[in-house]
This record gives C-alpha cells, sequence and structure tokens, in this order.
C-alpha cells in the first residue's frame, strides 16, 4: 500500500465522534439597544426613553427605500449562507463514506435522530445567541451571561481562523486539477499523480525544503475569491451564495444523473445504501452519526453567531433551522448518490469489487475521482472540470463563511473599514496557510484538521450547551427564540440542550481522548501528535487571553455595522 493510503485514510472519518455575570442584564445591553422591533414594543415604551428614542430611529429606517428590502433579503440571505457554509467538502467525500462504513442505508437512522436532536437544537441555539445580542460570538456570550464567557466565542472565532487556513488549501490543490482535468493530466496513475509529481511530498513530516508554486498560485486565487465574497461584509456574501449553493447543487444533479446510467452503477448504489441494521448495535456508527451531523452543520464554530447577528425582523429562526438541516442531509444523500454510482462504474471497469476502490475523504477526490473521469466514455475533460468546478464552489462557500465569521467578530472590537479588516484576516490566514503549501504541507493538514475535528470543535460545541443550558437557562433562550418564530420549539429543545447534546458531545470527547493517547494519531512521529495535542491546549488558552484583553470592552455601536 503506498503512503497515499496511511495518510489520508483517516482524514474523512476524522471526527468520532468564570467570572461573575455581568451587572448590566444582557436584557438592557443585548437586546434594547437593538432595532428589534417586536422585543422594544412587548416591553412598554413608556418607562424607556432610550427605547422610544431606538424605536423611532428604527422606524423611520425601516421606511426608507431600501432599508425594508435588507430586512427581507437578510432572512432569505441567512438561510442561503448557512446552508452555503453547511454544504462543503464534507457532504460529497465525507457523509457517503461515513454512511458506508456505519450500516449503508441503516445509518439514517443514527443520522436523522442525530440530525433532530443535535443539528437542529444547536442550530437554534447559534442563532437565537446571534440574533438577540446583535454581535459576534465572543461579545455574544458576554452580553449573554458575563465577561468570562466570551473565552466561548473567542475560542469559536480562533477554531474558524485555523480551519480555514488549510481548508483553503483544499480549495487551491482544486484549482490546480481543475487546470489538470483539460489534459487528464494524472494519467493512469493518479495516486503516484497527487502525492509525487503535484504535491511532491517529502519523506517526513518535518522535512520541509520549499513552498509548493503550483499550490501557492492556487491558493491565490482561491484567497481572491473568498475576499471578494465577503469584503463588504454582508452585503458581498448575499451576492456570492447564489453562486456557492446553487451552482454545486447543479453539479451534484449533473453528476448523479451522470453517474447512475453508467454500467456497474447500481453495484456502487447498492453498497452505499444497503441497510445493515446490526450495525446500529454498534455504539461507533452513534458517534460516527453526531460527528458527521456536527460536522456538516458548520456548528461549534463562529458561523452562525456571526451571521444571525444581521437577521431581520421576521426571522423565524425554528423554519429557518428546519430548513437548513433539510437542505444540508439532501445535499449529502444526493452527493453520495452521485460518488458511489461512479464508484460503481469504477470498479466495474477496472473488474474489482467496489469495496476496493471505496474511499473518503482527500483521496476520493484527488485520487480515485480522476481515475473515474478518466474512464469515463465522453467528454472525461468536461466532467473533470465540472467535478472540480463543484469541489471549488462548495468549498469557497464553506470557507468565505469562516472567514465572515472572523471577520463580523471582529468588527466589534476593532475599528476598521470592513474591506480593510478582512483583507487583512485573509492575509493572516494566509500567512499561516503557506505551512500546508509545503512538500509536507498535506501532512500538517491532516494532523491539524484532525485535532480540530476530535477535540476543538466538540469542545466548543459543549461548552456553548453546557454554559446557556445551565448558567443562561435553555428555557429562556427557547421563550426568546419561540417569540420569533412561527413553528415553536417545545421542552424537548431543553431537553437536548441540556442532556443530549453535553453527553453526546462529552462522550465522544471522552474517547476521542483515551484513544487519542492509547494509539496516537497516523503514522505520524510523536512530536508530530504532540504539536497537534499542542493545539489543542494553546488555542483555549489564546481565546482565554483575547478574553482577559478585551474583558471591558463594550462592542463598536452595532447599528453602524448593520447598516453597512
Ligand atoms: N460543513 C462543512 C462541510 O460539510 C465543513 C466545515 C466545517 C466548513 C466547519 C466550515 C467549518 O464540508
Amino acid at each position: 500500500m503506498d503512503r497515499a493510503s496511511q495518510i489520508v485514510k483517516s482524514f474523512p472519518q476524522s471526527r468520532a465522534g468564570g467570572n461573575p455575570p455581568d451587572p448590566h442584564d444582557e436584557d438592557s445591553r443585548g437586546t434594547a439597544m437593538k432595532p428589534d422591533l417586536s422585543k422594544v414594543l412587548s416591553r412598554g415604551l413608556g418607562s424607556r426613553p432610550h427605547a422610544v428614542a431606538q424605536l423611532r430611529k428604527f422606524s423611520s429606517r425601516m421606511l426608507e427605500p431600501g432599508v425594508h428590502a435588507r430586512f427581507y433579503r437578510a432572512r432569505k440571505m441567512f438561510i442561503l449562507t448557512v446552508v452555503s457554509s453547511a454544504i462543503g467538502l464534507g457532504n460529497l467525500w465525507r457523509f457517503p463514506y461515513v454512511a458506508y462504513e456505519n450500516g449503508g442505508g441503516a445509518f439514517l437512522i443514527p443520522y436523522l435522530l442525530a440530525l433532530f436532536t443535535v443539528g437542529i437544537p444547536l442550530l437554534i441555539l447559534e442563532t437565537g445567541v446571534g440574533y438577540k445580542t446583535r454581535s459576534g460570538p465572543p461579545l455574544a456570550f458576554k452580553r449573554l451571561l458575563g465577561r468570562g464567557y466570551s473565552v466561548i466565542g473567542w475560542a469559536a472565532v480562533l477554531v474558524a481562523f485555523l480551519i480555514v487556513t488549510y481548508y483553503s488549501v483544499i480549495v487551491a490543490w482544486s484549482f490546480d486539477y481543475l487546470g489538470f482535468s483539460f489534459s487528464l493530466a494524472w494519467g493512469s496513475d493518479p495516486s503516484a499523480f497527487f502525492y509525487d509529481d503535484f504535491l511532491q511530498l517529502s519523506d517526513g513530516f518535518f522535512s520541509i525544503s520549499g513552498l509548493n508554486l503550483m499550490v501557492l498560485a492556487g491558493a491565490i486565487l482561491a484567497w481572491i475569491w473568498i475576499y471578494l465574497s465577503i469584503f463588504k461584509g454582508v452585503r458581498s456574501v448575499e451576492k456570492m451564495v447564489w453562486v456557492t449553493v446553487v451552482v454545486p447543487w447543479l453539479l451534484i444533479i449533473i453528476f448523479v444523473l451522470r453517474g447512475i446510467t453508467l454500467p456497474g452503477a447500481m453495484d456502487g448504489l447498492a453498497y452505499y445504501l444497503t441497510p445493515n441494521f446490526s450495525a446500529l448495535l454498534d455504539p461507533g456508527v452513534w458517534i460516527a452519526a453526531y460527528g458527521q451531523v456536527f460536522y456538516s452543520m458548520s456548528i461549534g464554530m463562529a458561523i452562525i453567531i456571526a451571521y444571525s447577528r444581521f437577521l431581520g425582523e421576521k426571522s423565524d429562526v425554528v423554519k429557518n433551522a428546519v430548513f437548513i438541516a433539510i437542505a444540508d442531509c439532501f445535499t449529502s444523500i444526493f452527493a453520495g448518490i452521485a460518488v458511489f454510482s461512479t464508484l460503481g462504474y469504477l470498479a466495474f471497469t477496472h473488474g474489482v469489487s467496489v469495496t476496493e476502490v471505496v474511499r473518503g475523504g482527500i483521496e476520493l477526490a484527488f485520487v480515485t475521482y480522476p481515475a473515474v473521469i478518466s474512464a469515463l466514455p465522453v467528454l472525461p475533460q468536461l466532467f473533470g472540470v465540472l467535478f472540480f468546478a463543484m469541489l471549488i464552489t462548495l468549498g469557497v462557500g464553506s470557507a468565505f463563511s469562516l472567514v465572515q465569521a472572523v471577520s463580523a467578530s471582529l468588527t466589534d472590537y476593532v475599528r476598521a473599514e470592513r474591506w480593510v479588516l478582512t483583507g487583512a484576516i485573509c492575509i493572516a490566514a494566509f500567512a499561516v496557510s503557506l505551512i500546508y503549501m509545503t512538500d509536507a504541507g498535506i501532512l500538517w493538514l491532516d494532523i491539524i484538521d484532525h485535532y480540530v475535528n476530535n477535540f476543538l470543535i466538540l469542545l466548543v460545541g459543549f461548552a456553548e450547551a453546557a454554559v446557556i443550558g445551565y448558567v443562561y437557562g435553555a428555557p429562556k433562550l427557547r421563550e426568546f427564540v419561540n417569540r420569533f418564530s412561527d413553528w415553536k420549539v417545545g421542552r424537548w429543545w431543553d431537553v437536548c440542550i441540556w442532556v443530549v447534546i453535553p453527553l453526546f458531545l462529552g462522550l465522544a470527547l471522552i474517547i476521542n481522548v483515551i484513544d487519542g493517547i492509547a494509539d496516537p494519531y497516523g503514522d505520524y512521529p510523536l512530536a508530530a501528535n504532540l504539536l497537534g495535542w499542542a493545539e489543542v491546549v494553546v488555542l483555549p488558552l489564546v481565546a482565554v487571553v483575547l478574553a482577559f484583553v478585551y474583558r471591558n470592552h463594550e462592542g463598536v455601536d452595532v447599528d453602524e455595522q448593520a447598516s453597512e
């Protein structure tokens, strides 16, 4: 077996799974300050001159041409932007593989359960937090709970930043591969091409001898696209999400149609969808389902809180969450049909069993799929271009959401033009990502990603649910959310926040820590895994430092930001 498989095999399934409260309560600071009409109205205006002033200001703005549209568009935009961040490479290369490994069609049972007990509830929680406080995560947690709690928000922001540093590099590879598609440059051995010719993979984690200029060029394209998507804040995102949601959907449909009409497709689909109900007795399958939902919906990160601060008056938090979850879930299932039907075809053309060609993660996209493309009977180049265009649009949508989350959080703290701030964040992230563009880059990417997914995101999600559930009070947030929703959530939501989420995330964390110590990840030198652990420890510490440095910061005027 080549180095290839050892390295990235684990990539797709790499996730199994204070201070005293602020003396100013959040109601007077978090919401009434904001142009939140119904909230202001419901509290009796007479005794609140400040609220009256706000209401006037808000009402008059509502009457301005274009402003009303901003609020209307904002809701649709919210759904699309969150969908854009949720649908990503994970839907294409992670879900189908995880489902295949964990009971095939039967995996849908734990998956849907996880969707309704973790995915949707956390989505509602994060939307509620962002909507109520109209702040990015650090300030949001401070406003809701007191200044010490901004640590959770800072951790989320740092995790988002860290992820985009390597996620963008995968987009960079996809740009390069889009170019390679024109000549089917990977030839007859896509694996050797990917690792040796393209990445020029070095001998080990610490043997780094230089930058890969091809990857660098791809990364520059990726970052230009990311920057253009967000440099005007929500205004530009609003336009770009049409591209990063609708284009991949159309392309997935094309690949489904192409896939199922190929010989061998049904065999492939049988591997993907045949239910193996006995798998449901394996607790690992359940952890995998919860892990996948968590990863796929991009929760436990700054993204959703940061986006929901821009929600308009008619936000309908619950319906949004359900819609987003369903859209993401369907994208995954459908992408799986595209992937497995073509894997069936690949097995058919090579005269082997489907199990021998199944891969997930980076290998699926950059080794297996190129082989599929070369084997296509008509217009392989065109399908190559379309496939990598699909990866790029899926990847960019998630990548710019991550940067947008960081930038929408920092605007609370830094008084700078949005385009300058966003540019600075992009440049900083680009600089960090240079490490993944070296000849050992994929190894670094694999390690950093493994520790982010197995520990950091779970930690943030756990902390979010625990503090909102127990310190702030789940029922209190639920009541708030229900006031702005046609569909109301019941007490089951409290139970999810109090019990189900902390239980599953806590369990997954404990299992991952034990596993990680007993059996260090991959075939890496000890120092590489120590680096991973250092990441898990240092990032929260940096969050603590940031929370301390900004402990007295009250946030830049929100109205000013909303009217960008
Ligand atoms: N949700 C994305 C996907 O399915 C992955 C992702 C996770 C993107 C976290 C951004 C942040 O691929």
